[in-house]
């Protein structure tokens, strides 16, 4: 299934990487702050076409059109532009994210960094990997020799789980901290060893579930912000190269 994966991540990226810096589409989703384009939803429709034609039986969750119920033990949870207000200001950050599910396990991700062409993938058990390079989570274990990265929710001004104290919190205990504006890039980087854990409030199972295997396959671990277990529906959401996990569990109990 992983080339299956990888093809269809492939196709939709040349769409992403076609579109970008032209002119297209933008509408509002619930506020100014939170776009969708054309190319979203072109990227999007061509990957549940393919789906459908491979995987007729197969089970869907998309961000764009929500659930396509069929019946099966798998489903395709698919970002099909994973860093929208990047793409549609131009900056070249922004991937295409498919994780696949059977009953509620994560088997198999790919997480496509459109602008580098670098595919991050994974199947379970299989390890996690760039292009055909395996990957792995950095070694390092204080806080404070770490690179961290973190996003903001589109509702931030009124979200409830106190993003600003939490970012303020770490941001004092981090060497450093960067908000790249594409959550599932930000699992890969801590999968590579790039940044050593990432942390959001409010992901969805789209933003979540391809990144999260890479990272466990990586070596790393994700949470919630209590150091539980978690699956794609958690909200609030730690990952990291497990060394400083408690640290940051720590850093974010504010
Ligand atoms: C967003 C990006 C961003 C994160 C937001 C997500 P989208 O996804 O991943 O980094 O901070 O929480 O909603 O809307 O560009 O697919
Ligand atoms: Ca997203
Ligand atoms: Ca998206």
């Amino acid at each position: 299934m992983i080339k299956d994966i990888l093809e269809i991540a492939g196709i939709a990226g040349d769409i992403i990487r076609e579109g970008f810096g032209n002119n297209f589409q933008i509408e509002y989703k619930t506020s100014e702050k939170n776009l969708v384009t054309e190319i979203d939803k072109k990227s999007e429709n061509t990957i549940v076409d393919f789906i459908n034609k491979k995987f007729p039986t197969h089970n869907i969750l998309t961000e764009e059109s929500g659930e396509h119920k069929k019946d099966s033990d798998y489903i395709w949870v698919i970002d099909p532009l994973d860093g929208t207000t990047n793409f549609a200001h131009g900056l070249p950050i922004f991937a295409v994210s498919i994780g696949v599910m059977k009953k509620n396990e994560i088997v198999a991700g790919v997480v496509y960094d459109v602008m580098r062409n670098i595919f991050y993938s994974s199947e379970k058990g299989s390890g996690s990997f760039a292009n055909d390079t395996k990957i792995r989570v950095s070694n390092n274990d204080k806080i404070g020799l770490g690179v961290l990265a973190t996003g903001f929710p589109y509702n931030v001004e009124d979200n409830p789980y106190n993003a600003f104290e939490r970012f303020e919190s770490l941001t004092k205990r981090a060497r450093a901290v960067r908000r790249l504006g594409s959550a599932s890039i930000d699992f890969c980087y801590v999968a590579n060893g790039v940044f050593d854990g990432f942390w959001e409030v409010s992901l969805f199972p789209w933003d979540i579930c391809a990144g999260k295997l890479i990272v466990e396959e990586a070596g790393g671990i994700v949470t919630d912000f209590s150091g539980n277990e978690t699956n794609v529906f958690t909200k609030q959401i730690i990952a990291s190269n497990k060394k400083i996990h408690q640290q940051m569990v720590d850093g974010l109990k504010i």
